[in-house]
């Protein structure tokens, strides 16, 4: 037992997250959040440990029969384990080594290549080498010109032929903006379209939730 409440350790990654943007450090959140998490002094907001159900439903019936996936931001590991039972063959990669490592000890045995990178500073020979990149809401924790970065470097990791899916939350102009995910406007999802990608869908969508959130599912191809 840490004698933390429900509430105190949903509420830790918010305190986490504010204390690192104020310092200079916007980052810096992530490992000490899965660190605590690890401890069981916080709730990691986003670990619900299925697959994106967009991911679901826009593999299926893609296999991946071998070709190269890249997931972004993987967290806990659940989007890169169901590409890779698709038959993709899976690189994911967290800026958390804790979270990487959690990933790994939840699938003892996966194909799948976990790694610790930044988005913000990928290696050199991911460069155009995966025929899927999957980015899902890491955009959208990530503020200012890091955003604009990430938004960019998403795409460098596309190969020829390949594809960029992008789920995000989404926002109008002006909205307000989350404590944690600060949803995309239209103009950040359309900016994913540089270094010769093209927008090949963009689906703005509301799930079925109360109240219902809007979110964007984007799809991009380099030809
Ligand atoms: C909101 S979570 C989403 C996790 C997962 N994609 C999901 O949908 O559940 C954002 C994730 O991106 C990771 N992250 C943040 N900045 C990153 C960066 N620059 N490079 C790689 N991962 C990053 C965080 O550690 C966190 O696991």
């Amino acid at each position: 037992m840490t004698g933390k409440t429900e509430e105190e350790r949903r509420e830790y990654a918010h305190r986490l997250a504010a204390e690192h943007m104020e310092s200079g450090d916007p980052l810096g959140w992530f490992e000490p959040l899965y660190s605590a998490a690890e401890r069981g002094e916080a709730v990691v907001p986003w670990a619900h440990l299925v697959a994106n159900p967009y991911l679901v439903e826009w593999a299926g019936g893609r296999p991946g029969r071998g070709r190269r996936a890249l997931v972004v931001g993987c967290g806990m590991g659940d989007d890169a384990e169901h590409l890779a039972g698709l038959g993709w063959a899976v690189t994911a990669f967290d800026v958390s080594p804790t979270a990487v490592e959690a990933a790994r000890r939840r699938f003892p045995g996966s194909p799948v290549r976990y790694a610790a990178a930044d988005l913000l500073a990928p290696p050199q020979e991911w460069r155009q080498a995966f025929d899927l990149v999957v980015e899902i809401y890491t955009v959208q924790v990530l503020r200012g010109e890091l955003r604009e970065r990430a938004i960019r470097a998403a795409g460098t990791l596309v190969a020829p032929g390949g594809t960029l899916l992008v789920v995000a939350r989404a926002r109008e102009d002006g909205e307000p903006l989350g404590r944690i995910a600060r949803p995309l406007t239209r103009s950040e999802i359309d900016a994913f379209a540089a270094g010769g990608l093209r927008p090949v869908r963009v689906r703005d969508v509301y799930d079925d939730e109360t109240p219902p959130v809007r979110r964007w599912v984007a799809e991009f191809a380099r030809d």
